[in-house]
């Protein structure tokens, strides 16, 4: 009976994988492996850029390759379709070598026959690096070289997300772990002391103490880690406890939500992102994001994943990502995809290097049982936290000056303006030029010395541009190769 039972679940699991088509995808990883925040500046380690490339080409294998396990509808699979992809990262070193690496593994050289073209004149041109692909990379404002910062919440620039997590170090909460574990951290004190000093070898640097000793674990030789006999498995556990507890709460409290400002700018992003692909019938398709780990534990708080499970409470290994799936049972034709009644998101996650052998795990969003959530029921429970606009980000911040010194003038003058800059007299839109995941620049790699050439034009972001950024697709800087055209 038993075995009967399994077979006819096995056989719908298998019809229902047959009959599901993935319509898009946004992906938030962790960079790989680095070196340590307290030796600044951090990098990637090439056991970092492994991880990430590992990463890579198991999304390659799952939704892009030409036998892909859940395809992306329409997804190109050897030549990169730029259109097709947005993929993101902070102006940080580690993050965007990171998602570089990343994007290696997911669009791998194609070869001397796909990379190579024929000019007017007959000449064969063959492409560098065996077909490398090029894929633009653009920047995200927030978490700007946050892998330097050991304060995370430092890089997001909103005031009161750093009241919020200051307050922590106030909290009954904060004082009483600190107490405990001073013993704790005294007895660490001789392997860190070239780095902190004994009066800073305490809870206040639960994160940076434990992240130097993590990487002096894994790289250095036994001459450049003094001392390393005293961090033996159960020492490691306490301060690795104790690194998470610290961090969590810094991202998230469960009453003061703008301390998770990251993780609601992230939810926007997802949804604009998403939608996108559904408005646009599937134009724009994948989306990668590449992030520090705050952003992620905020998400987890606000996403209630802490009830799906109690390790999200915990710091995600490097190379952890996030995935969204937007998924369909209906028949999806090419140019005219099914309406949102029709479309679920599916949320997946996977605490390390993703790879055939250890694959991402499917959670239920806000506290729920149901997993794929209908379309509408996963935008309202994003528009619970989620955070929409530059006017909204400031109010919620309380930032009154800088970029959000004209949002606050317009929503005294005019409704209209809203969001649109309003001062079209300069052409610079201060509403837009500074946070929500603004992807101002544009960046492209150059070959295999992963070169970052910025292209000019930041300094004016017309309407247009806006309402490109509202509809999340690629930004074209004014006075790149792109506007000119257009
Ligand atoms: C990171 O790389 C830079 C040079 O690119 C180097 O100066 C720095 O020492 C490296 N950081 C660490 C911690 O090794
Ligand atoms: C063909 O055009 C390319 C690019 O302009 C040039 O480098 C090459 O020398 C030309 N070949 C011939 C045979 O004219
Ligand atoms: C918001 O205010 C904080 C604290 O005053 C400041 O550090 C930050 O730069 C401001 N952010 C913006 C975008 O103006
Ligand atoms: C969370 O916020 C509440 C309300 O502001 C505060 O009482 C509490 O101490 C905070 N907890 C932590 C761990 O920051
Ligand atoms: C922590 O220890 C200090 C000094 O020993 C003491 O004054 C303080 O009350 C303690 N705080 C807590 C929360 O236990
Ligand atoms: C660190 O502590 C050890 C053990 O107490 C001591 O031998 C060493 O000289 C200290 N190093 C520094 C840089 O203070
Ligand atoms: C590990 O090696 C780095 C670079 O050589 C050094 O800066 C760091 O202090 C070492 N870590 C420990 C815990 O000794
Ligand atoms: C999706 O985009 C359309 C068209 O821009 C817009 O009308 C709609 O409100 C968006 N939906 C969400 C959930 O953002
Ligand atoms: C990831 O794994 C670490 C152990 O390596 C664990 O402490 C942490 O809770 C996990 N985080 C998540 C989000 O699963
Ligand atoms: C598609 O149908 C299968 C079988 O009924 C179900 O398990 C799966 O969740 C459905 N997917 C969506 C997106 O509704
Ligand atoms: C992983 O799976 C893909 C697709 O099934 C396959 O092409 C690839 O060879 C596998 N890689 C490893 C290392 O097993
Ligand atoms: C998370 O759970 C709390 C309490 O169960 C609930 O009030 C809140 O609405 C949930 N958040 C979301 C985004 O669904």
């Amino acid at each position: 009976m038993l075995s009967k039972y399994s077979v006819s679940v096995l056989a719908a699991a298998g019809l229902a994988s047959a009959q599901e088509t993935v319509l898009g995808v946004y992906i938030f990883s962790r960079h790989g492996d680095r070196t340590a925040k307290s030796t600044p500046p951090a990098n990637l380690t090439d056991l970092g850029y492994n991880e990430v490339y590992t990463s890579g080409t198991y999304f390659r294998n799952r939704y892009i390759a030409s036998d892909a396990s859940s395809r992306i509808f329409g997804m190109n699979s050897d030549l990169v379709k730029q259109s097709q992809i947005v993929a993101s990262a902070p102006t940080d070193t580690v993050l965007q070598n990171s998602a570089m690496g990343f994007l290696q593994g997911l669009y791998p050289p194609v070869g001397e026959t796909l990379g190579r073209n024929t000019l007017r004149n007959g000449t064969s041109v063959q492409t560098p690096l065996n077909g490398y692909q090029l894929i633009p990379l653009q920047t995200v404002q927030t978490g700007t070289n946050s892998e330097n910062a050991a304060w995370l919440q430092g890089s997001t620039n909103c005031a009161n997300a750093q009241i919020s997590s200051n307050d922590y170090f106030n909290s009954a909460e904060y004082l009483e772990t600190y107490n405990a574990s001073q013993p704790l951290y005294d007895s660490v004190v001789p392997m860190v002391n070239r780095t902190f000093s004994a009066s800073q070898t305490n809870f206040q640097n639960a994160y940076t103490i434990w992240d130097l000793l993590n990487v002096a674990s894994i790289h250095n030789s036994s001459t450049n880690f003094p001392n390393a006999d005293l961090l033996t498995p159960d020492v490691f556990d306490q301060l690795f406890w104790l690194a998470n507890n610290h961090e969590f709460n810094l991202a998230y409290n469960n009453s003061e939500p703008i301390r998770a400002i990251t993780g609601a700018i992230l939810a926007n992003e997802v949804v604009t992102a998403l939608n996108t692909t559904i408005t646009s019938n599937g134009k724009s398709k994948l989306n990668i994001q590449f992030g520090a780990y705050a952003g992620m534990l905020s998400f987890f708080g606000l996403a209630n994943l802490t009830q799906a499970s109690p390790d999200f409470f915990g710091i995600p290994d490097y190379a952890s990502t996030l995935t969204w799936e937007l998924v369909t049972n209906a028949t999806v034709e090419n140019g005219k995809y099914p309406s949102t009644n029709d479309i679920s998101v599916r949320f997946l996650f996977h605490n390390g290097t993703t790879s055939n052998t250890s694959t991402p795990t499917e959670f239920p969003l806000f506290g729920g049982d149901v997993s794929p959530l209908p379309w509408n029921d996963f935008v309202n429970g994003m528009n619970k936290f989620s955070i929409k606009s530059q006017a909204d980000w400031c109010t919620a911040c309380g930032n009154s000056t800088g970029v959000c010194a004209s949002s606050s003038d317009s929503s005294s003058s005019s409704n209209a303006a809203d969001n649109d800059g309003g001062n079209g007299g300069s052409g610079i839109s201060n509403a837009v030029a500074g946070v929500i995941g603004a992807m101002v620049t544009l960046a492209v790699v150059l070959g295999a010395e992963l070169l970052i050439m910025l292209v000019a034009g930041l300094r004016v972001v017309r309407k247009k541009t806006l309402n490109a950024l509202r509809g999340g697709h690629a930004i074209s800087p004014v006075g790149s190769e792109t506007a000119q055209k257009a």
